[in-house]
């Protein structure tokens, strides 16, 4: 069969489950994944083909996205600020609002001495997206990562391989650590941060796939990361340290709140390109 005919025939039974744009970006992603052809090869090629054992491989990743499992666990990848890492279901996906919390980290230290070493903590790494990517974009920095997921770690360190920057990879559970081991001059976190009350809005393909160790905090206690991490910043960010959140969105004033409650200085909070609520940074 030709590839163009059979692009229409996975779009109509996927239907049910995706609308066309979103069938179709799949389409072309399984394309590029599997075949190294992208959308202007199949456009100046209509006679392209794909073998039988081509068949099979389609046809099972047609059965799991019915299921709707993510496409970027089916095909064990993602992009994340230019960069490729790897991802299973122990990680999150990484999410373009954590690109935009990265890339407002980077502007702000790049102009920094670039003599001077910057020690940076990234608190639950998962895939290692926010971590990684700072020690690629920051040539001074020196690079740490908790999780408290031995599995994210381990998939951490292979995505630090693979994008040949080093990172040091801790295995920790934060809510259970009165003091860091060292100091640092950032520490960033994109912690769990829905409440269970938000689950009927989180759609079935995060829900019944992503780890719920990274998405979710008690509804009556929906800040216990940020008030932690926050302490811990207290104790361990050095003089000018700045801390930089990911955070709820339907939570903005109260993290400001937290941190303004706990006495920090310089607090900006930023919207996301949706104009919700998405970061916060502060200083010490
Ligand atoms: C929202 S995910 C963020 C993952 C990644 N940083 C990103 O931005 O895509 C939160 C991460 O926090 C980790 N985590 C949950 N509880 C933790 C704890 N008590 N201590 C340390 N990490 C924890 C989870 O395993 C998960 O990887």
């Amino acid at each position: 069969m030709r590839i163009k005919q059979y692009r229409t025939q996975f779009i109509k039974e996927l239907s049910p489950f995706y609308d066309a744009y979103e069938a179709e970006s799949f389409f072309y992603l399984i394309l590029e994944d599997k075949h190294k052809l992208r959308q202007i090869d199949l456009a100046l090629n209509h006679e392209l083909t794909f073998s039988d054992s081509d068949f099979t491989v389609w046809n099972s990743l047609l059965k799991e996205l019915k299921k709707e499992i993510p496409i970027q666990y089916l095909l064990g990848k993602t992009h994340f600020y230019g960069l490729e890492f790897e991802v299973n279901e122990n990680v999150l996906i990484p999410r373009p609002e954590t690109e935009e919390l990265v890339e407002w980290i980077i502007n702000e230290n790049l102009k920094a001495d670039r003599t001077k070493k910057i020690k940076i903590l990234d608190i639950g790494t998962g895939s290692g997206c926010i971590a990684i990517s700072l020690a690629k974009n920051i040539p001074n920095a020196e690079v740490y990562a908790i999780d408290v997921s031995k599995k994210a770690i381990e998939t951490a360190k292979r995505n630090a391989l693979y994008n040949k920057v080093e990172v040091n990879f801790i295995l920790q559970n934060i809510l259970e650590t009165e003091v860091l081991k060292c100091n640092f001059d950032i520490i960033v976190s994109n912690p769990p941060y829905v409440r269970n009350l938000e689950k009927e809005e989180i759609k079935k393909n995060v829900l019944d796939y992503e780890p719920h160790l990274a998405l979710f905090v008690e509804d009556n206690d929906a800040l216990i990361f940020y008030r932690k991490i926050a302490e811990l910043a207290k104790k361990n960010l050095l003089e000018n340290g700045q801390l930089y959140f990911e955070i709820n969105q339907y939570l903005g004033k109260e993290t400001k709140d937290l941190l303004e409650n706990m006495d920090f200085k310089n607090i900006e909070l930023r919207k996301d390109i949706y104009d919700n609520d998405r970061m916060i940074s502060s200083k010490v």
